[in-house]
This record gives C-alpha cells, structure tokens and sequence, in this order.
C-alpha cells in the first residue's frame, strides 16, 4: 500500500494499531460488497488490503485479532433469508498475480505432497467468472435447496430464487449419489447487465455498479419472480459434501456434472504441467475482451482429487487451488475535460472526459474522478496525461497523473461551487465526501425526484400524481416546480386531451390536488425534500415552531452563525448539526424561498400543535430560566419548554408564570420574589414538564 511503511520496518505498536484498522475497514469493505451489492472500492484495492493485513499478521503471529479478516469469509448472511449452513464449508481462494507467484504455488505444492522438484502434475484451468458463488443440494437427484455463501459456513437460502434459473437442473440427469453439495457460480453477461441497468435508469431505480453486483442484487431478492425475470447463467465447478464419490479427478467430475445437466464452463481445460498453465494464461488474458462474460483471472486446480483431498485447507484458502488474477488493465491518454454531473439527489460527481483510448480490448473515453478530495489529492488537471485502470468492474477509474507529461498552463481543478444545471449553491457539509447542489425544488436534474417525493404519501400525498404522471407531466412542461401542481386546475382541459386521460381522470386529479391546499405544517416541511428532513425531523420542526410564518422567519434569522435562531435550532431535542445544517444550507438558496413564497401564496400550511400542549401543565406559560442548569443545559431546557407550548424568555416580568431557578440563580432570582412570581427548582421544574 502506498503511504505505508514497508511491514518490516513496523514496530509492534504500529502494526497493531494498522492490523485493527485493517480490520474494521476490511469488515466495512466486506459488507459493502456481500450485503448492499455496492462495492466501495475495486477488487485490486480491496487484495491490497488484504494482502497488507496478511504481511503484517505473518511478521506479527501473536498480533493475529480475534475479529481479524483472515478467520473471517465474506460476510454474515443479510436478514431477510433464512439462514442455511452448507454441509462443506464454502471457501474461498488464494490469489497470485505473476508467473513467479505461480511457481512458488507450485512449489509449496511439491514440499507439501513431498514430491521432487521437477515433478509434474495436472491441473484444470477455469476461467475465474465475477458472480457470486452458490451451493445446491441435492438429494436423490432432486434439487432440494440452495444457498448463497454467506460468511462460508452459513448462507442465505434461495432455493426458490434457485428455481426460477433455467441453467440450473432441477433433477439430475442419471445416478448421482443420494446427497451431493454442487457449487458453482451465478452470473449475469456484461450484455445483460448493460440492459438491465438501462431498465433501472428508465424505472428510476438504482443502478447496479458492475455484472456481478447485478447478478448478486438479482438473486438475492425476497420477491423471487423479480429474480425470474432476469437473466442469469449458472457454471458449476466444484463439490461440496458427497455420501459417495463421483470422481477420481477434477476433468472428470466436471464431466460428470455436465452429464447430470449441469453448465460448464466450455472454455475450462485440462493442463499438464506448467507450461500449459502459462500459456493457458495468457490466451485467457487474450480473449477476456472477447467474452460475454466479465472474467478477473483463471482458476488452477490440481486435477488428482486424492492430492486435493492430502493437501487440504490452510485456513480460508485451498492449498490444492488457487486464482491466478489478471492485472487490472491500463493505458495511458490525455484528459480532454472534468464534467460535472448532477445525479438524482443532487450530488455533484466529477466525471473525466478522455481522449478515447483501448484499455484491454474495450474504448475508454469516460472515467470516473470519484470526488472533489480525490481531483485535489491527485491534482488532477484538464489536459493532463493520465493512466486509466479498467479493473473488474465496468467502470473506469483514473489511476495517476503523469506529472513529467503535464503540458504548460494548465491550473489546479476548482471544483464547482455552484450546481451546473441549475446555478443554485453547491455545498459540503464538514465531514462528507460529496457536495450538493441545494436547489433540489428547481434543479432540473433532481426535479422528478423531488416532485415525486412531494406528491408521495407521509407528504402531500396526492393521489393520481405518481412517478409516471409527474416524470410525464414534467417532460411535457406541464409542471416545473412544485406550486406548478396546485395551477394545474387552469390546464384541466389540457390533462384531459393527454393520451390515457378523459375528462374523468383529468376532473379526479384536479379535485385530489384541490383537496390538498390545506396541509399540516409537519407534512408540509417533509414533503419539501429537504436533505436530512424525514418525516419524524419535519414533525419536531413543526412542533417546535408551530407556524409556517414563524418556522420559515427563524430559519432566515439561523443563516447567521451564532445568532438566537441558530443556536436555539440546533438545540431542538432530536436535530443534531449535520440536519441544522441542511436547514440552513436549503434556506441559504435564493431558489429554495422563492418555493417558499410560491406556495405560500397557493396553500393553506396548518399550524402545528405543540407535543402534549393541550396536556402539558406549562402550555402557553411564560417561563424564564435563570442560574446554571446541572442536569440539562439551558438550550435544552428552552427547547423543550417550547416543545410543551411554553415561552421562553430572558426577563422577568409581572406577566412570567414561572422562573426556573438553576444553581447561583442572582437579580432574576430577586426579581421574581419582588413581584410574586412562582419559581421552580430545577427538579421541580423537570417534574412539571415531565423529563423525569
Ligand atoms: S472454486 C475451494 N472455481 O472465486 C474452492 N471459484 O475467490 C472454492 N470463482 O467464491 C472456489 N470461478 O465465487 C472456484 N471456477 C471457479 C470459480 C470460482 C469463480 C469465485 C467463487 C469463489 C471465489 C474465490
């Protein structure tokens, strides 16, 4: 790993310290990649990863963590399966990179077995497919279930995913012993990855990263008639648990599961020695490009089932096997632009326009720049030389610049504070990698989403606008922003005309957005879409500010930092800075008010009734806090005055009900006793408001 002291010069401290790094990333990359099917990184950076963690755990034995990567597989099956525990464990692989990498395989080989060192032995080459391995059992020939590899011991069982694939035989054809584990691989064709993605863009769905994330997300649905519709091819290539066995070597056992039905990789051969593996190898490598499937090395297997049997399992890996990877491709070209693009949710993402180049076999004229840190940490430069990496996945990444190729004037990349599409502000919250655009209520690139979100049930809920009559009507300029629905009545006779409407429809969907003038405040601030503001946020914020008027003052007066209106915002029990921040931000965008304005004017917001108001002993009380606090402090016990329908001020008058003596309480103290005013102790206070 680059920026990493080479493990021989760690001291024991640093290389603890560095091995449970390792550890929470490699568990956080883990799960990224076997439960949400969204990979944060590529294969090569994840094997650096590991391979790091590896190095250092063999210098360091006694360092080796209970929860370290190396004891662990994969990750725990995702709730939502019921679990299956495979009779076999289901292992994984040993990765090498070079021809000598190859040789020492080889040759531990050889000292295991206690072979010579010039003996030869037969292995089986399979080419090494991304998708997700799966384990069938079957008993007396029939299919009885299926599971996904899980954590290797325990899986998630898709027998009825399983079932909705044709490659996959539900009786095998001929004897077979009475229980088998066959295990292989399910897999989608970069050509129906590509379609399928096409789907999701135009269903608004989220789009899969690359062919295997596709073929995971596909199998691994509840709904199995979803996975039905989709297509995914199966190879078988290894065994599991067997009560009798089928084979003396791997070539045949491959021939026998194609014998009982089975889908095996046509491309995978038998080689004797490593010679043949070497060039077996290298026209793999050479017709990767070609294939329909996206392949990230070769498999080698020893063929003599009975030495995988004496070679056995060092830990996760087979000592009888091993995949020899493909080095992630790359080519070097110029970077002709950076583009901005404004996705669904308003991130802005960083996307490098090349001069297109072949980068294995496949022209590369886009690649992804990941993010705003990433451009300066590289600094990157438009018109730069660069090197793109096309790994596994699908899409490219850039890798390096060429600093020594770097042509004159070119200027370090000011990543745009402003939206490109639509010129609102673009901001960062502190701690986050992406920034945003604001204006999501006018952005045309986050428009149907948010106008979708607006009409969706939990806000305005109006029934008839869903995704397909929104994202239409907006493509027709019929709507732009959301006060454009409630003036839709003037173009009833328009909607009526559209193709799939009449007068009946077009007259409902009227009458259903008429009904929806009146609309309480709290729904109303959800439906805004405001980054942050879910449904409970928005009904706090309702509840603490109790108008429209008022909420949308004190967030005008929140935009300067330390003033009344912010801190008392960010005090509210239940938003934290990061949701008083995008508040902040959203009200910042001259775009977003101007929203405001408009539906004001269109619609009637409810005020909201304070939580508990109408109970709460303290509603409509003026309180005044004074002395300092100890089991709460003053912003707090403010917010949740205010929450309970009190009001809080700073000075005592005739008209306070209470004031709520802290410790060293001083002249309010006094003042209060001049005038009679009741005063609470802080515990009678709590008591009252009911925080015990
Ligand atoms: S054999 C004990 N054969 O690679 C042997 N695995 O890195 C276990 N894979 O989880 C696996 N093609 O998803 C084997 N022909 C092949 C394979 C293959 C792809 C995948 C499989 C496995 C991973 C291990």
């Amino acid at each position: 790993m680059s920026g990493r002291p080479p493990v021989e010069e760690l001291t024991p401290a640093a290389a603890a310290a560095e091995l449970a790094d390792l550890a929470a990333e490699i568990a956080r990359l883990d799960a990224a990649y076997y439960q949400d099917d969204a990979p944060e990184v590529t294969d090569a950076v994840y094997d650096a990863r590991r391979a790091r963690n590896n190095a250092i755990e063999a210098r360091f034995p006694d360092l080796v963590r209970a929860d370290s990567p190396t004891r662990r597989l994969g990750a725990a099956p995702a709730a939502g399966f019921a679990r299956r525990r495979h009779l076999q464990p289901m292992l994984s692989l040993g990765n090498v990179f070079s021809e000598a990498d190859f040789a020492e395989f080889c040759a531990r080989v050889r000292r295991f077995l206690g072979l010579a060192e010039d003996a030869a032995f037969a292995f089986v080459g399979e080419p090494k497919i991304d998708g997700l391995s799966i384990s069938l059992t079957y008993e007396h020939g029939s299919f009885v279930h299926g599971a996904t590899r899980g954590d290797g011991s325990e899986g998630e069982d898709v027998t009825a995913n399983l079932r909705a694939l044709a490659s996959l035989p539900k009786r095998l054809a001929g004897a077979a012993p009475a229980l088998i584990e066959i295990r292989g691989e399910v897999f989608m064709t970069k050509a129906d990855f590509l379609a399928l993605n096409a789907e999701q863009e135009r269903a608004g769905r989220k789009l899969f990263a690359n062919p295997r994330n596709a073929a995971a997300g596909s199998l691994r649905q509840l709904d199995a008639s979803i996975t039905a519709g989709r297509k995914l091819g199966f190879f078988a290539y290894a065994m599991g648990e067997t009560s009798a066995p089928v084979a003396a070597t791997h070539a045949e056992y491959l021939a026998r599961l194609g014998a009982w039905g089975f889908a095996v990789n046509p491309l995978s051969r038998r080689l004797k020695g490593e010679g043949e593996v070497l060039a077996f190898q290298a026209e793999m490598a050479a017709r990767r490009a070609a294939l329909a499937y996206d392949i990230d090395g070769v498999v080698y297997k020893i063929d003599d089932l009975a030495w995988q049997r004496r070679l056995g399992f060092a830990g996760r890996d087979p000592r009888w096997a091993i995949a020899w990877k493909f080095p992630a491709e790359r080519a070097e070209t110029r970077l002709e632009d950076i583009r901005i693009q404004v996705g669904r949710t308003g991130a802005l993402t960083p996307v490098a326009v090349l001069q297109p180049v072949n980068v294995g076999g496949v022209l590369v004229s886009r690649a992804s720049l990941h993010n705003e840190d990433e451009i300066a940490r590289k600094d990157i430069r438009i018109g730069d030389a660069v090197v793109v990496e096309r790994a596994g996945d699908v899409i490219p990444r850039i890798v390096a610049v060429i600093v020594a190729k770097r042509p004159p004037g070119t200027a370090p990349f000011a990543f745009p504070t402003h939206c490109p599409v639509c010129g609102s502000h673009a901001v960062r919250p502190a701690g986050e990698a992406v920034r945003r655009c604001t204006g999501g209520l006018i952005c045309p690139a986050q428009a149907v989403e948010r106008l979708i979100h607006f009409c969706a049930r939990g806000a305005f809920d109006i029934e008839g606008m869903g995704e397909k009559t929104v994202a239409e009507f907006y493509e027709d300029g019929l709507i732009h922003g959301p006060g454009d629905i409630f003036r839709l009545a003037a173009r009833e006779a328009e909607i009526a005309a559209r193709e799939g409407w009449g007068e009946v429809s077009a007259r409902k969907l009227i009458a259903a957005i008429a009904a929806r003038r009146r609309i309480p405040l709290a729904r109303f601030i959800f439906a805004l879409g405001i980054r942050r503001v879910g449904e409970t946020t928005a009904k706090l914020l309702a509840r603490h500010y109790g108008s429209f008027s008022h909420w949308r003052a004190e967030m005008n007066a929140a935009q300067i930092m330390g003033s009344e209106a912010r801190s008392t915002l960010g005090n509210i029990l239940g938003i934290g800075p990061a949701i008083a921040e995008a508040l902040v931000d959203f009200f910042a965008e001259g775009r977003n008010r101007a929203v405001l304005d408009d539906l004001a004017g269109l619609l009637e917001i409810e005020d909201a009734e304070a939580a508990g108001a109408a109970q709460s002993p303290i509603a409509g009380k003026l309180v005044v806090f004074t002395g300092s606090l100890t089991t709460m402090s003053r912003a707090e016990a403010k917010a949740r005055a205010e929450a309970l329908g009190a009001r809080v001020t700073d000075s005592v008058s005739r008209r306070t009900d209470y004031v709520v003596l802290g410790a060293e309480a001083g002249s309010k103290a006094r003042r209060a006793a001049e005038l009679g005013v009741t005063t609470l102790s802080e515990a009678e206070w709590r008591a009252l408001a009911g925080m015990d």
